[in-house]
């Protein structure tokens, strides 16, 4: 059975993830700028970069609300929605890079640490724009298209299969530790 999902639904539970990702960004900063970080916790943030913002939030965005646009005729090709997976295609590669960075630190590479914090800057600066494009330009221009599309899942599915509480408990712990 198809589910309907409500489009001012879905876009403010995605403005929702904004916030707390935008949070996370501010953690990573904190937890990158004195140059001695603590690997554990840089360990922490690439795993809600690639399984909470990539796997769940990311999800959420193609897997129902952009996918249900195109579906009720929204134009793919040369269109917003274009643009945003694309820009979901380059924050999966810059986690990856922070990651790879980050397993040749713990390996003894000093040079990684500060490949780290570039590649982590670069990150932080690609998903504010991306999420400022997103809060201001498509969503709103979504809303004003369509008041509910289909998709085979609910936000909520999509949240519970990605372990949403985790992750939150998680940021709630860095941002606790990093004052945020
Ligand atoms: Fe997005
Ligand atoms: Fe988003």
């Amino acid at each position: 059975m198809p589910v309907r999902v409500k489009v001012n639904e879905a876009m403010s539970r995605l403005t929702n993830h904004h916030d707390r990702i935008l949070e996370a960004l501010t953690v990573m900063g904190r937890a990158l700028e004195h140059g001695n970080p603590d690997p554990n916790d840089v360990h922490a943030l690439v795993q809600f970069m690639q399984r909470f913002v990539d796997a769940c939030h990311h999800g959420v965005e193609e897997y129902i609300l952009f996918s249900g646009a195109n579906r009720r005729g929204f134009p793919l090709e040369g269109g917003p929605i274009y643009v945003m997976v694309a820009e979901h295609g380059v924050g999966r590669y810059l986690a990856r890079l922070v990651e790879e960075a980050y397993r040749a630190w713990l390996e003894g590479d000093q040079n990684a640490l500060r490949d780290m914090v570039d590649y982590a800057r670069m990150y932080m600066d690609h998903l504010a724009q991306h999420i400022e494009k997103e809060n201001k330009i498509l969503f709103p221009t979504l809303a004003a298209h369509y008041d509910e599309v289909s998709a085979t899942r609910t936000i909520e599915e999509v949240e519970r299969e990605h372990e949403y509480d985790r992750w939150m408990a998680l940021l709630e712990n860095l941002k606790r530790k990093y004052g945020v």
